[in-house]
């Protein structure tokens, strides 16, 4: 790795994300890997972004099931990610209890919340591809969990700061 690019993954990595696991079926087969690059692009439509290595297995899958999960982990799902990061892509679903989505992709038990998408479009980006789709479904899982976070390289968990409570 080139200093400047070290550099930019201690920049970037200052920026304090939640963790997700997306997961697609292709040909009634699981696949899904860990990503914190996801965000909210559209509220009418409500469209959602994500960004995949195109040298990962998923980049593939993705592109042929045209749907995708966004499971948003909760705390207690380190090793999910973990797992979803690292393990044998055919493995992974071992270590998990699922449901089906309406699309069919699989919901990860456990989840603070899902978003069902349909890819609508794919951009480049470098060594990534952006991957943006339309919320078909979405329900919120866990009220009471908080969420797993990820900051320089590290998992971490919320603290609610005093003063972020509202006034009065
Ligand atoms: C916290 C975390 C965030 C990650 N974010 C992304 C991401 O946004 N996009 C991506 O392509 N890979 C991301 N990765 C790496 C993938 O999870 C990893 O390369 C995975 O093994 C790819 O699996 P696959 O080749 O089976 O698709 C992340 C890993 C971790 C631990």
């Amino acid at each position: 790795m080139t200093e400047q690019s070290m550099l930019f993954r201690r920049v970037l990595g200052s920026f304090a994300t939640g963790v997700a696991v997306v997961t697609t079926k292709t040909d009634g087969r699981y696949f899904g890997l860990t990503i914190n690059s996801f965000t909210s692009v559209s509220l009418e439509p409500m469209l959602i972004q994500i960004n995949i290595a195109k040298n990962t297995t998923s980049h593939e899958t993705m592109n042929a099931s045209r749907h995708f999960v966004v499971n948003i982990l909760a705390e207690d799902q380190q090793l999910v990610s973990t797992i979803f990061a690292g393990a044998p892509p055919a493995e992974r679903f071992d270590h998990v209890e699922t449901w089906e989505a309406s699309s069919g992709c699989p919901v990860i038990e456990g989840s603070l919340a899902y978003i069902d998408v349909r890819l609508t479009a794919t951009y480049d980006g470098g060594d990534h591809t952006i991957f943006l789709g339309e919320v078909v479904e979405m329900q919120p899982l866990r009220d009471d969990a908080s969420p797993l976070l990820y900051y320089r390289g590290r998992y971490e968990r919320l603290a609610t700061r005093e003063d972020s409570r509202p006034q009065g």
